[in-house]
């Protein structure tokens, strides 16, 4: 498939816009301060917090935020599971199933959850981190899928 041109200048914080890449819904989120902070809390609940599974994220989105600009996620949003689509729940507190929830993706299919960088949850039947699908930024304002 053809990359796909998707413009972020108007995305708001914690909003997630969706597009479509080479058959998966890919999500794009514009991260808070709060949100990015929280990133470093959240070790010792994830499987995999470091990423070291290195077929899930391109060499430049190794980190703990997993992206190229802090701030901005793109993700490829289907659940590593069974490949259903999680819901993003970005709000402290507001997934049902999780009193110290940070914000993060909750998957209704089987209740996998991942945090606000798509690293997985230990304990859930997903087993690895939602994939960073390969972009670029023309600039501020417009990423490149693909
Ligand atoms: Fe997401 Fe099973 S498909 S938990």
């Amino acid at each position: 498939g053809a990359p796909v041109e998707v413009f972020i200048g108007n995305l708001e914080p914690g909003q997630l816009a969706r597009v479509q890449w080479r058959g998966s819904t890919i999500g794009i989120m514009r991260r808070t301060e709060r949100m990015l902070a929280d990133l470093d809390k959240l070790d010792d609940r994830l499987r995999d917090p470091e990423s070291s599974n290195l077929d899930q994220q391109p060499e430049y989105a190794r980190n703990q935020h997993r992206s190229i600009r802090p701030e901005i996620l793109v993700l490829n949003v289907h659940c590593t599971h069974l490949g259903c689509i999680p819901q993003a729940i970005p709000e402290v507190g507001a997934q049902p199933f999780d009193a110290n929830w940070l914000g993060g993706f909750f998957c209704p299919c089987h209740r996998s959850t991942f945090d606000l960088a798509g690293r997985v949850y230990a304990g859930v039947p997903a087993s690895s981190n939602l994939l960073v699908p390969p972009y670029s930024f023309i600039d501020d304002e417009n990423v490149i899928i693909g």
